[in-house]
C-alpha cells in the first residue's frame, strides 16, 4: 500500500542563500519538468527569499516552502514570523521541528506540535522533523526517542495530506555519514508502525523522509528503501544540479 505514496524530494536551504541565489532556483524550475515523473519537488529557502521565489514558481512543478514558523498568528513576538505570513508569502509547507532549531533554541516536543497546528491553521502542510543524537544512539535509544518525539510532536489530526514526517538522524546531518539501507528500513518501519497505529489509513499514507547527508551518489539507494518516501535535503538542495539528480534517484 505505501509502495504507491509519490515520493517528496524536499531542499532545506537553511540559513543559505540570497537575491542572487535565484539563478541556482530557475535552473531547479527548468529542470523539473524532467523529474516530474518521479517525485514532488519542494525548496524551502531562507525566509527572505520565499515571495520571490514563490512568484518564479507560479504555475511551476517546483513548491516553495518555510524552515520553521511562530505558533502565534500574531503579535508582540520581535523577529519571528508567523505560520499566516509564510504562507502569504507563497510557501505551501513549513519545516517544524528540525535539529537545529531543536538543538539552537531548546525548542520542546511540544511548541514542535503548536508549529504543525499553527501551519494547518494557515493552511499549509506541516513536515515534522525527528532524529536521534548520537548518544541517544550509542546508548541504543533511538527507537524510544523516536516513539517519543512523535507521539508528542505529532498534533492529532494529522492526515497524509497534511502532515510529513522527516527521519533526519543528526548525527548523519551534515557529517556525510547516513545509517546503512538496513537501518533505515527498520527504523522507517517502527515510523510506519507508530503511524498507522495512530492515524490508520492516514498513517499508512503518508510520507516518511529520510534526511542526512542525502546526495546523488546515495539517493538512489535511500530512496529504494520500503517506506522511505522522499528526501530532506540540505547541503546538496543548494545546487540545482545535485537536487535534481536526486530526485532522479526515486524509484
Ligand atoms: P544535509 O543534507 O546537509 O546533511 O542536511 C540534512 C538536513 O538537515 C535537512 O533538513
Amino acid at each position: 500500500m505505501t509502495d504507491a505514496i509519490r515520493p517528496l524530494i524536499a531542499g532545506n536551504w537553511k540559513m543559505n542563500g540570497l537575491k542572487a541565489s535565484a539563478a541556482e532556483f530557475d535552473a531547479m524550475l527548468t529542470g523539473a519538468a524532467a523529474v516530474a515523473a518521479k517525485a514532488d519537488l519542494l525548496v524551502c529557502p531562507p525566509a527572505t527569499l520565499i515571495a520571490a521565489f514563490a512568484a518564479k514558481a507560479a504555475g511551476k512543478t517546483v513548491a516553495v516552502g518555510a524552515q520553521d514558523c511562530h505558533p502565534k498568528a500574531s503579535g508582540a513576538h520581535t523577529g519571528d514570523i508567523a505560520a499566516e505570513m509564510l504562507a502569504d508569502a507563497g510557501a505551501s509547507a513549513i519545516i517544524v521541528g528540525h535539529s537545529e532549531r531543536r538543538a539552537d533554541h531548546g525548542e520542546s516536543d511540544d511548541l514542535v506540535r503548536q508549529k504543525a497546528e499553527a501551519a494547518w491553521r494557515a493552511g499549509v502542510i506541516a513536515i515534522v522533523c525527528v532524529g536521534e543524537t548520537q548518544g541517544q544512539r550509542d546508548a541504543g535509544q533511538t527507537l524510544d526517542i523516536l516513539r517519543g518525539q512523535l507521539s508528542l510532536s505529532l498534533p492529532g489530526g494529522s492526515k497524509a495530506d497534511n502532515l510529513v514526517v522527516a527521519y533526519e538522524p543528526v548525527w548523519a546531518i551534515g557529517t556525510g555519514l547516513t545509517p546503512t539501507a538496513k537501518d533505515v528500513e527498520q527504523i522507517h518501519g517502527f515510523i510506519r508502525e507508530l503511524l498507522i497505529s495512530r492515524f490508520s489509513d492516514e498513517g499508512a499514507k503518508m510520507r516518511i523522509l529520510y534526511g542526512g547527508s542525502v546526495k546523488p551518489s546515495n539517493a538512489a539507494e535511500l530512496m529504494a528503501v520500503k517506506n522511505v518516501n522522499g528526501a530532506l535535503v540540505g547541503g546538496a538542495s543548494l545546487k540545482a544540479a545535485d537536487f535534481l539528480a536526486i530526485a532522479k534517484g526515486c524509484p
